[in-house]
């Protein structure tokens, strides 16, 4: 098969397509009243049924506090064929008494065969009282005999590594760690995941992507949009908890990572540990944090609130492959614009063959993930301006998913999901991550060492974040 689009060729070889199948199975969502389940989980399974993805035996039974009956929770999916509710509390171990025979009943009616995934779309602390009551009532083993369990929690993995490891107990007690399944949606997304096959599926790319060619690396979430309606949440939690420990240090594993064995999700989960392992700590010198003005206005925010809502951090890989190679980490809300991507820049040349230019006069080169919007990647590289002059210019060759496929990648929630039926945990965060980029981060989370610095809505970020960078003799990107 092949498409074309502004002169883009795309050839989708036979047998190239990898398609796992996922067993049959029922999905418990716990907190199905909530957010998630409505905005995500609810679509998401729906873009997978009418995909042809869903197993051929599949049902979802929704549990929660709020009166719901099935009727009601069939409106928010109607084109899913079963889908069911229970009501009851987290901490009563009847309810998990019924859930087990409401969950055997459904078994038997959509042959399941015994495998159960139990999503936790609860606060997180609700993690350790479900569990608890999941696994005294048995259900970790199997809706029925012979049958699996897993378990997909969200993110936050606890607020400090203390809390994070006190998590981890609980899960530890309860389940081995291929059952369960740590959602960063980040790496759901189809130019994140593109990364790896970009880097190990092509051959030109892994030679020069060190220290001997790469000049730095930019990794970018920055977000137009203040804490709006989660600011309760968003007060308690900061940048640092919401996107440094998790989205931002993931894209950078991808980036620096060496190639696994294979994408045995344990051989691709053990290079990216790796990674965190050789990243220096952070000094006070390499971070920026900052607070968007009006922020302590906002309902729901302390008015003293020193949480930050914009970091930016330079981060020193200690490894032969990036040594001495910045990796400058920024995401922030209220900025001046809404863009994700990871930017590689190359060195520029040696030097110049026109006596006119300096080396430096030319662009380097750079490549870009683009993650949003229009998710997608491009390589920027000089050439010669067509006509009797000889003028330079710098031209980007641009592959936009839209333009190429057609449509927009699917939602991260959709693979997610449909990888967690697989019991394809690559894209799902391991324990040890979770502890390694909690031991980064943490230090960040003093904010009597790390003052917010002020900076206005609409604007890039605070000038010492332009400081952090100008330092080294570079500047932001976007
Ligand atoms: N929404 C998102 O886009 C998003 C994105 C990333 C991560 N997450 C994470 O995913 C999980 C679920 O998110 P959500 O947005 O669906 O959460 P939510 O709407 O606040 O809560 C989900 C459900 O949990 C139950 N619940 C139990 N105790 C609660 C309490 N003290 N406060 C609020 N709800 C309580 C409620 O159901 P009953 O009262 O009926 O029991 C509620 O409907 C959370 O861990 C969140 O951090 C969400």
């Amino acid at each position: 098969m092949s498409s074309t689009s502004r002169g883009v060729r795309i050839r989708v070889r036979e047998g190239l397509c990898i398609e796992a199948k996922s067993d049959p199975c029922g999905l418990v969502i716990f907190g199905a009243s909530g957010d998630l389940t409505r905005r995500k989980l609810f679509p998401s399974l729906t873009y997978l049924k009418e995909h042809g993805l869903l197993p051929g035996s599949f049902y979802a039974l929704g549990a929660a506090r709020s009166a719901m009956t099935d009727a009601e929770i069939r409106s928010l999916a109607p084109e899913l064929d079963a889908v069911y509710y229970l009501r009851g509390d987290y901490d009563d171990a009847a309810a998990y008494r019924e859930l087990k025979e409401r969950m055997r009943a459904l078994d038997k009616t959509h042959q399941t065969g015994g495998n159960a995934i139990f999503y936790l779309a609860v606060p997180p602390e609700l993690y350790p009282v479900i569990l608890r009551g999941l696994g005294d009532a048995g259900l970790l083993d199997g809706a029925a005999p012979g049958g699996w369990a897993r378990v997909i929690i969200e993110k936050p993995f606890g607020r400090d590594l203390a809390s994070a490891m006190e998590l981890e107990t609980a899960l530890g007690a309860y389940l081995r760690e291929d059952q369960i399944y740590r959602i960063d949606h980040y790496l759901g997304k189809e130019t994140v995941q593109n990364i790896l096959l970009f880097r190990f599926a092509n051959s030109i790319f892994e030679p020069i992507w060190n220290r001997s060619y790469i000049d730095h690396v930019q990794i970018s979430v920055l977000e137009s949009i203040g804490v709006e309606k989660r600011a309760g949440y968003y007060d308690q939690s900061g940048v640092v908890r919401d996107m440094c420990q998790n989205h931002m240090t993931q894209l950078l594993a991808l980036t620096a990572m060496e190639a696994p064995t294979s994408f045995a999700a344990d051989h691709v989960r053990d290079e990216k540990s790796q990674v965190f392992r050789s990243i220096n700590p952070l000094a006070a010198e390499n971070v920026v944090l900052g607070q968007y003005a009006g922020y302590r206005s906002e309902a729901g925010v302390s008015p003293n609130s020193r949480t930050p809502t914009y970091a930016a951090l330079r981060v020193d890989i200690s490894n032969w492959r990036w040594e001495g190679v910045p990796f400058y980490l920024r995401t922030g809300k209220k900025l001046g614009k809404r863009a994700a991507e990871i930017a590689v820049t190359f060195k520029r040349v040696p030097h110049s063959l026109i006596p006119q230019l300096r080396p430096e006069d030319l662009e380097p080169n750079v490549l870009v993930f683009r993650i949003q919007p229009d998710e997608g990647i491009s390589l920027s590289f000089e050439a010669k301006k067509p006509g009797p002059k000889l003028c330079l210019g710098a031209l980007t060759m641009d592959f936009d998913y839209d333009e190429v496929f057609g449509e927009d990648p699917p939602e991260a929630y959709q693979r997610l999901l449909l990888d967690c039926m697989q019991g394809d945990q690559t894209l799902f965060i391991r324990r040890d991550a979770v502890k390694e980029t909690w031991r980064l981060v943490e230090p960040l989370l003093d904010s009597k060492k790390f003052e917010p610095a002020f900076y206005d809505p609409g604007s890039p970020g605070p000038a010492a974040a332009d400081a952090l960078i100008g330092r080294d003799g570079r500047k932001w990107r976007l």
